[in-house]
């Protein structure tokens, strides 16, 4: 793709599951990237497996305010400029909503939602004052058409939505371009966690795809083009879109 050599993208949640598969095309397709994870390990895995690209971990839980913009300003110190932002870590634990409680709430408010304000603050203003960059969210088709047991999630992944056509707005004069990538259900570690293994994993997976168009789950290497598209010169004239990249389950 056209316009990513040399230019810095950070991705939240890029040890594993989809924030990897979108942190290896990014590298491959020349980028410098900066994985912002909870676990270093998991960030020196993607790392590694990036080869002979710049790939560099930074330990961040994205929900701590402080720890996000120090880590912003060690990634200009270390990589330059920076171009893209990728937020896409995340985190649930599927429960329905009338058994949970306020703790909960704020977790994954902290987490899906607020864990994203802290990272377009403390980037976006860089990306104004340099005189553009790319931000792309991964939201979820959940926030589209809801799901059962995931409630609060879902509601935060809407608030991303609209929150990402509010900047969008704000800032398309300023050549800062923010879209969403809603994924369907995926094979990734935190859907493991939450179907588990054996034979009612299978039951599960398989109500899933009966509701897919295109017959099997997401793999988390479905949404690297198009990340990468919106991060390069041809995303140039896409702005404030939430694209669903989900084998046809959510058509609006
Ligand atoms: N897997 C799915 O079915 C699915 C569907 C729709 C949307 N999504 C979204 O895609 C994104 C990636 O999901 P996944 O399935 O790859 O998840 P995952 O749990 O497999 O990986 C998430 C990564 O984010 C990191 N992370 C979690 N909380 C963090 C925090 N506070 N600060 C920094 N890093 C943190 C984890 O350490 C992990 O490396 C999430 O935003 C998720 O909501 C996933």
């Amino acid at each position: 793709m056209r316009g990513l050599k040399d230019r810095v993208a950070i991705v939240t949640g890029g040890g594993q599951g989809i924030g990897r598969a979108l942190v290896l095309r990014l590298a491959e397709e020349g980028c410098k990237v900066a994985i912002f994870d909870l676990s270093t390990e998991a960030g020196e895995e993607t790392a590694a497996l990036a080869g002979d690209a710049t790939v560099k971990t930074y330990q961040v839980d994205v929900s701590d305010y402080d720890a996000v913009n120090a880590a912003v300003e060690s990634v200009e110190k270390d990589l330059g400029p920076i171009w893209t932002l990728v937020n896409n870590a995340g985190w649930d634990k599927p429960q329905p909503f009338l058994v949970t409680n306020p703790e909960f709430w704020d977790k994954v408010i902290d987490i899906n939602l607020k864990g994203n304000l802290n990272t377009h603050f403390a980037v976006a203003s860089k990306m104004v004052a340099q005189g553009g960059g790319r931000i792309i969210n991964i939201a979820s088709d959940a926030a589209k058409v809801g799901t059962s047991n995931e409630a609060v999630y879902s509601a935060c992944k809407g608030g991303l939505i609209s929150f990402t056509k509010s900047i969008a707005r704000e800032l398309a004069r300023k050549n800062v371009l923010a879209n969403c990538v809603c994924p369907g259900p995926t094979n990734t570690p935190m859907m493991a966690s939450v179907v588990g293994t054996g034979p009612d994993a299978e039951k599960w997976k398989d109500a899933m795809v009966r509701g897919i168009p295109l017959k099997r789950m997401g793999e988390p290497e479905d949404y690297a083009g198009i990340v990468a598209l919106l991060a390069s010169d041809d995303g140039a004239y896409i702005t404030g879109q939430a694209i669903s990249v989900s084998g046809g389950m959510n058509m609006v």
